[in-house]
């Protein structure tokens, strides 16, 4: 028998004095026992408030409340204490419905024997200490899983901001591609959890391109077949930096396929329709209208008008239609309706968000946001004042 690692506290209920004692004194025989006494449910009720109790055993015919409804009510008190019914053979009725109940730990039938009640009682109490066990572990399980999950929202921030560094022409654009692609989401009406991972997909779509050569991102002029062979690399290579990134699985599918199109002449695996996931072809429109309304070494922008004309030639062929309908019902009016909703976005954006360990809450931080936010608007203002001059 393994030692028991904490002192317990146990209650005993009986409304027969006699039996109070005779129980008290075969408990009391156990170092380790603290036994606390009530002559009527009510009163062991109190105590089970006034108390830390591991263990209740009830007497079940008591006068007023019954041992099964003492059980019953003192799920509402203390959940987790193990529960013995002390019962006569003739309340079958009261043993069958405290068992259905599933709270109790086990019956001991009247008259009982000392040894076997001792050993009850010991194994009841093994029980406890497991389960408190158990709880503390998944606690500890849960606190390192939020843990981890901040560890690589850090993660994805530093990849970001690294990707931000190397492309100057970029800067912003993810961030641009991951709010736009969320309001598309939205307008799809997708759930939080598929928002989030399309929100992630978007800040980190064309993270491979920190591995493709300066030479060949900046080149004013069109690429050669080699240099594009390079340069279509890179959704795989973002997928495999993002790696099993917790959390990321499905982002990283978004990422792998931003740029397959809908009539299965993309890259990198030809996927037709609605087999590419619907997160990659929502960012694969965001990115080609954020490409298109920027400017790039290689081309002017075509401006918001050019673009939805583009988006809407496009449709059926590069583009998903539910997405570029989608997208239109938020931003075909004009590119100043989209920045504001972007900027309405930022406020409860992945930026600002973190979650909790099950994953499906977003919870907004203000302060994250707000210090991302103004680095964001810093930064349109200086690549506007650069435009100008
Ligand atoms: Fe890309």
């Amino acid at each position: 028998m393994t030692e028991l690692l904490f002192k317990h506290k146990i209650l005993v209920v009986d409304d027969e004095e006699a039996n109070l004692r005779l129980l008290q004194r075969v408990l009391r025989s156990q170092s380790n026992y603290e036994v606390i006494t009530a002559v009527n449910a009510q009163e062991g009720l109190a105590k089970i408030k006034e108390n830390d109790v591991s263990l209740i055993i009830t007497d079940q015919r008591m006068p007023g409340m019954t041992g099964v409804e003492l059980l019953r009510a003192s799920l509402n008190v203390n959940e987790d204490c193990i529960k013995i019914l002390l019962t006569g053979y003739t309340d079958l009725e009261a043993l069958i419905d405290a068992i259905n109940e599933g709270h109790i730990y086990k019956y001991i039938t009247k008259p009982w024997d000392a040894d076997e009640l001792k050993l009850t009682v010991r194994r009841a109490l093994e029980a406890y200490e497991l389960k408190q066990h158990n709880t503390a572990l998944v606690g500890e399980l849960k606190d390192a899983m939020k843990e981890m999950e901040l560890l690589s929202l850090g993660t994805i921030r530093a990849l970001a901001d690294a990707l931000d560094a190397k492309c100057d022409y970029t800067a912003g654009h993810s961030l641009r591609v991951s709010q736009i692609a969320v309001l598309i989401g939205r307008a799809m009406k997708l759930s939080p959890d598929e928002l989030r991972d399309i929100e992630l997909g978007g800040i980190l779509h064309d993270i491979g391109k920190i591995g493709v050569p300066e030479s060949i991102l900046w080149k004013p002029g069109k690429l050669s077949p080699e240099e594009k062979e390079v340069m279509s690399k890179h959704p795989e290579i973002s997928a495999q930096i993002i790696g099993d990134l917790r959390g990321l699985k499905r982002a990283r599918e978004y990422v792998r396929h931003h740029h397959e199109f809908y009539d299965g002449s993309g890259y990198p695996d030809h996927l037709v329709g609605d087999d590419i996931p619907l997160g990659a072809r929502i960012i694969l429109v965001s990115d080609a209208y954020d490409a298109m309304t920027t400017d790039r070494p290689y081309r002017k922008a075509i401006g918001h008008d050019g673009a939805i004309v583009e988006l809407k030639k496009l449709r059926d062929s590069q583009f998903d239609p539910k997405v570029v309908n989608a997208f239109l019902t938020i931003g075909e009016e004009s590119a100043a309706a989209i920045n504001d909703l972007i900027t309405q976005e930022f406020s409860n954006s992945f930026l600002g968000w973190h979650w909790e360990a099950t994953g499906t809450v977003p919870v907004f931080d203000p302060e994250k946001t707000g210090k991302k936010y103004k680095e964001y608007i810093e930064m349109k203002e200086i690549s506007a004042g650069e435009k100008k001059n």
